[in-house]
């Protein structure tokens, strides 16, 4: 019992860090191709779609669906375990141990919302390209959308961020309290970046 906890926790960590932070970097490099107006993003979305479909439903499924799926349902059964208590102990670090726990919830309803309706059930369903155009019209129309979406973008660029912290202490990688709070500060200032990139992206859309 006490190995497969083991394993399952090591599986999540590698998985978070790995296959979903890989999923986070290319879904911001291909967003951030709106700053170039519609033919940069279009012709990038356009490149995407060279690959024959099975064989990109198949890379969907198993290098974003399963491991996210597992991702989620396992990062759900440990925040149900954790105990956040940032205003008692009132230290850095453990208000961004309580973050990590709230952005793993904004995500999970978030990603359903995001995956079921662009992916699913515009694209999927429906049979209409992801263009420029239609996500500047979704976006510009619906304010109140723009901010949730700004907001899950967020809430994923701290939880992974802040997880190449937890993950370097995790496994190991950082093991003095020096080391970890160097580890820490460069994660963040990753996450500020990064953060930066989606506004600069996201208010493309408007001017
Ligand atoms: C979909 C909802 C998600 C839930 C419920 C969730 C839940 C969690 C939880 C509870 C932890 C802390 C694990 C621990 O303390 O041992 C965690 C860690 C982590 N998550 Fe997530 N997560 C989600 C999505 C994501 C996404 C989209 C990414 C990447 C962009 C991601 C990347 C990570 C990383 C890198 C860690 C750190 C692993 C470590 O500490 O070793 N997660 N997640």
């Amino acid at each position: 019992m006490f190995h497969t906890t083991f394993y399952l926790r090591r599986l999540h960590s590698l998985v978070g860090l790995l296959a979903l932070g890989l999923v986070l970097f290319e879904h911001i490099f291909t967003n951030s191709m709106a700053i170039g107006g519609p033919k940069a993003l279009n012709g990038a979305l356009a490149m995407m779609e060279l690959i024959p479909h099975p064989i990109f439903v198949a890379i969907e499924v198993t290098c974003i669906g399963v491991p996210l799926l597992f991702h989620a349902i396992y990062g759900i059964y440990i925040a149900l375990q954790a105990k956040n208590n940032p205003s008692h102990y009132g230290y850095v670090r453990n208000w961004q141990f309580a973050l990590q726990r709230w952005t793993a919830w904004y995500l999970v309803v978030f990603l359903l919302w995001h995956v079921f309706y662009l992916r699913i059930f515009v694209k999927g369903i429906t049979g209409t390209p992801i263009s420029y155009e239609l996500l500047q019209t979704y976006f510009t129309s619906h304010p109140v959308f723009t901010v949730l979406y700004i907001l899950g973008m967020f809430a994923a660029i701290f939880h992974f961020t802040n997880g190449i912290t937890t993950f370097c202490m995790t496994w190991g990688i950082a093991k003095g309290p020096r080391v970890q709070s160097v580890i820490n500060v460069l994660s963040m200032c990753l996450c500020a970046v990064l953060c930066l990139v989606t506004l600069v992206f996201m208010g493309s859309y408007f001017i």
